[in-house]
């Protein structure tokens, strides 16, 4: 049996069921969730390999070949229609045009069930999926349940990282008005032991471990690296548990009376259902999701207890994030544009900016150490890669603000995540393209002869879509210095 199963022998059914990684009822062989490719703006459905089996891929790395694709909609397997679509403007706009949120990277978030390649959807500082007319969801103070599965590697401070129940209207309209999971280390409201990251409840204006809305030490800091996650609430009464999604059975990290502030019982929850945004759009926060469902009433421990026997026997794993000619870390290496009409031009600095520049054997010695970096295991990632500068040791390339830029390192998560970059096959078909980690929709990309993370197609300049592939596939050589 399948989690949506499980949930509906309890009886307490799947009101809204999400996954890109496979099917949530044993006979779900519908749609799980849908791609759209930069080449031509063009969809494709991705669904199950089998009736209630994980998802094919492959349509997806077929379809998406030779260019980027984004995942456009996430659908509800409970047949209520409760799918997921790019963010609308709320509280907080999002960063595309009209406000909207970003919408993932199909490829940011690669991993295996039982051995075979799916994907997750990678959640970067800006990205949202809601619906604001879910049917359902529970409202006022009517008792839900539910479960995600996250990467409990992948979190930040940025409010908020959540999964569940909020606002119809995007916006922060009080206390108790949302029942979401959240997963981070945001300590503008509640916290945990250790330093985190945490399973919080979202429940507007406050991210609660517990009843004290402010710290619980019974709320564990989390260094799984796959996380089941689990809340539940009712009249006076919820519950936030967790397990190693990989191993062993759940924690119950809180159960009991709803918070000692007011406005948050009884409840008011209004049935939208959010990924990765706050109840108001809050966009800053970022972590990954593979899958989640959304309960009719209060799921008994018993009954998620067998939803995390299931989680642990679909076999979630790591994957390699990079594909394409290899990197070796330690070696000293150049990158050369392949853009017809640059293909002199190797990506540099000067300064503490990125670009490309003319180089070759009669070039200075400076010219030639400004375009030469050693490979070094990804400051943020060790699955992926960070570029040391050859003439400035200790200095990186980082992103800020999706320009490159050469940097110290400060030692901070948010500087090895800037630093932290994923290579693949070029997308026009030479050398390398390079994704940022943190940002899986972007890749290294000259414009204008300046170095920025860009995204094919998109609100600034240098995400131009033409010629995108071109100045984004680099042929890695061995360097001038
Ligand atoms: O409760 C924390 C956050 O506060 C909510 O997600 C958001 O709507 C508000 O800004
Ligand atoms: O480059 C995008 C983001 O901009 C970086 O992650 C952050 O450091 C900066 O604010
Ligand atoms: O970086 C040089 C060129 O500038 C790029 O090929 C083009 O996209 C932009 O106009």
């Amino acid at each position: 049996a399948a989690p949506c199963d499980l949930y509906a022998s309890g009886g307490t059914p799947c009101i809204a069921a999400h996954s890109t990684t496979r099917a949530l009822y044993s006979a779900y062989s519908g749609q799980l969730y849908q791609v759209k490719r930069g080449s031509d703006n063009t969809t494709t459905i991705i669904s199950p390999l089998s009736t209630g089996g994980v998802a094919n891929a492959a349509v997806q790395d077929t379809f998406c070949a030779s260019t980027t694709c984004l995942i456009t909609v996430i659908y509800d397997q409970s047949g209520r229609g409760n799918h997921l679509t790019q963010a609308p403007p709320g509280g907080f706009r999002g960063p595309e045009s009209n406000g909207y949120d970003n919408l993932a990277s199909a490829t940011g978030a690669p991993v295996t069930l039982d051995g075979k390649k799916v994907y997750g959807v990678f959640i970067s500082p800006g990205t949202g999926y809601r619906n604001n007319a879910a049917s359902g969801t529970a409202t006022g103070d009517s008792a839900e349940g539910m479960y995600a599965v996250f990467d409990g590697t992948h979190y930040n401070s940025g409010c908020c990282f959540d999964y569940g129940n909020a606002e119809t209207n995007s916006l922060d309209t009080g206390n108790g008005h949302m029942e979401a999971l959240y997963f981070g280390t945001n300590t503008a409201w509640g916290t945990g032991a250790g330093s985190g990251p945490w399973l919080m409840a979202d429940l507007e204006n406050g991210l609660f471990s517990g009843q004290n809305p402010k710290n619980n030490a019974g709320d564990p800091s989390i260094s799984f690296r796959f996380f089941t996650t689990i809340l539940k609430g009712g009249p006076n009464k919820w519950a936030i548990r967790g397990a190693n999604a990989a191993s062993g059975p759940l924690s119950t990290y809180y159960n009991g009376m709803r918070p000692s502030v007011s406005g948050y019982n009884p409840m008011h929850k209004e049935g939208a259902i959010i990924l990765g945004i706050g109840g108001d759009n809050s966009v800053s926060a970022q972590g990954t999701f593979y899958e989640g469902v959304m309960t009719s009433g209060y799921p008994t421990d018993a009954t998620e207890n067998s939803v995390q026997e299931n989680i642990v026997a679909a076999k979630y794993a790591t994957t390699s994030l990079t594909s394409g000619p290899i990197l070796t870390v330690g070696s000293s290496i150049s990158l050369r544009a392949t853009t017809p009409g640059y293909t002199t031009r190797y990506l540099a600095h000067t300064g503490s900016t990125i670009n490309t520049q003319v180089v070759d054997s009669s070039s200075s010695t400076s010219l030639k150490q400004q375009a030469s970096w050693t490979v070094r295991a990804g400051l943020g990632n060790n699955a992926c890669f960070s570029f040391e500068s050859k003439d400035t040791v200790g200095n990186y390339i980082r992103h800020s603000a999706f320009e490159l830029k050469l940097s110290a390192s400060d030692g901070s998560k948010q500087f090895k995540e800037d630093a932290t970059f994923c290579p693949q096959s070029g997308l026009n078909g030479q050398g390398n393209s390079i994704r940022a980690w943190g940002y899986p929709t972007r890749y290294i990309r000259h414009y204008s002869n300046v170095a920025y993370i860009s995204s094919n197609g998109g609100v600034h300049s240098f995400d131009q879509a033409a010629s995108f592939n071109d100045d984004s596939s680099w042929v890695i050589g061995s360097s001038f210095a």
